[in-house]
């Protein structure tokens, strides 16, 4: 007999019992209770008519969501990165011309895995906390003439949502395909796919649609779609005596290639992965809590909170981050009072009041905070929860805040 490695797991490890935080982060936040209790519902057989029913409303729910009629609008398993994954590895082939505007950490992201893919990366860099003028990525644009244009509305990093009607017009007027990166933004600010004219947006659950991470929604135009198709290889275990390799260069990732995901979730049913069931509930009880709110009332809900903890913020003497006139609608970043230690004061708000506050990366790593208002947590009681404990903390570490003055500020817009 080998010997156990643990001598008695089950004395030695308690049962998963979280703290009751309340995330005020960047996100994940809180999820939805309907969502955590759909994704405790039993499993199906991934061919079962009740989960491909399953599947087709889930894409019809995410149409929805992203406010789009494009057929080809289904869920890639894994978190919102692979979503983005699986978008640029299909777009792209060695060679290709890409445009990223980039201000934040997840233009960065862009950047790196399209340079992955092998593409020549050209780079629109704006500074982080800012826009990036639509006249520059114009230029780029028309000097590299791109197969796609890679960027982000919302980046969680700075807090700063980009002109992406305005990046849509152009990629229109030179012919690119425009990939969107909507993590932190579908499902709290608009992000109108037909109307930009976006050819792939993807998501996550863990922002603004209240649930965890792990399912990323993609939705893709025709003509991506087309683009897709053009590099179809089915794989050899799976594919039938008509599946033909299509003319174009194979895909890079056998995982994460969308003609093989768009198979599984076609009528085809032709098995790809094996559909991660239990985060399929949960994106469909995401989207079918949105449907059931009005899209129009869930954004004009972040759009309040958001300007309550902002005002509540400025209120105690705090100056926000970046250029406030493009901040997004559901996160805001504070620079982090001179001589005040940011990473105590979070650990304090954790430890003392069970709340979580982000900090951020790269240039900004020490000096913002960052507080998100997102999905289930886009409430009045979070709002002044947070205000009235990262007040206490701050005059506990001498630094000099109006008492109340932030509560009774975010109070006032409630009203
Ligand atoms: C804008 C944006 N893009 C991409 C990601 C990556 O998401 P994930 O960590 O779910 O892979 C995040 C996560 O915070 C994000 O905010």
């Amino acid at each position: 007999m080998p010997e156990p490695i643990l001598d008695d797991p089950a004395t030695r490890f308690q049962e998963i019992d979280p703290p009751p935080r309340l995330l005020m982060g960047p996100g994940p936040v809180n999820a939805y209770p309907r969502v955590l209790r759909a994704m405790s519902a039993q499993l199906l057989g991934q061919f079962d008519p009740e989960m491909t029913t399953c599947m087709n409303e889930t894409m019809a729910l995410y149409r929805h969501v992203f406010q789009t009629r494009n057929r080809w609008t289904f869920l890639v398993d894994g978190t919102a990165r692979a979503g983005i994954e699986a978008a640029l590895v299909s777009l792209l082939e060695p060679g290709d011309p890409v445009v990223v505007p980039s201000a934040g950490r997840f233009g960065l992201l862009l950047q790196e895995i399209a340079s992955r893919c092998g593409a020549e990366v050209t780079v629109v860099e704006g500074e982080w906390g800012g826009v990036i003028a639509p006249g520059a990525v114009e230029a780029a644009v028309a000097r590299v003439r791109p197969r796609v244009v890679a960027a982000v509305y919302g980046d969680t990093s700075t807090t700063i949502a980009q002109p992406m009607a305005e990046i849509g017009r152009i990629c229109a007027r030179y012919g690119a395909l425009l990939y969107v990166d909507a993590t932190a933004t579908l499902g709290g600010m608009d992000v109108p796919v037909d109307e930009w004219g976006a050819d792939i947006v993807t998501a996550g659950l863990q922002k603004c649609l209240g649930g965890p991470s792990g399912s990323a929604p993609i939705t893709l135009s025709e003509r991506a779609a087309a683009r897709i198709g053009s590099r179809r290889h089915v794989e050899r275990g799976i594919a039938s005596g008509a599946d033909h390799p299509s003319g174009g260069r194979r895909i890079a990732s056998n995982y994460f290639d969308l003609a093989m995901i768009m198979d599984y979730w076609s009528e085809r049913r032709l098995n790809h992965h094996t559909e991660a069931t239990t985060m399929l509930y949960g994106a469909r009880e995401c989207a079918r809590l949105l449907v059931e709110e009005g899209l129009a009332s869930r954004i004009a809900r972040h759009r309040a909170a958001g300007i309550a903890m902002a005002t509540g913020l400025r209120a105690m003497g705090l100056t926000l981050f970046g250029d406030q006139a493009h901040r997004m609608a559901n996160i805001v970043g504070i620079e982090i009072p001179t001589g005040v230690d940011g990473e105590r004061v979070r650990a304090r708000l954790r430890t003392e009041f069970e709340i979580e506050i982000g900090s951020s990366f790269g240039p900004l790593a020490g000096r913002i905070w960052r507080i998100g208002t997102m999905g289930y947590n886009c409430r009045r009681d979070a709002v002044l929860v947070t205000l009235g404990a990262l007040e206490a903390v701050l005059r506990t570490e001498g630094v000099r805040v109006p008492s109340g003055a932030a509560v009774d500020a975010a109070m006032g817009c409630f009203q």
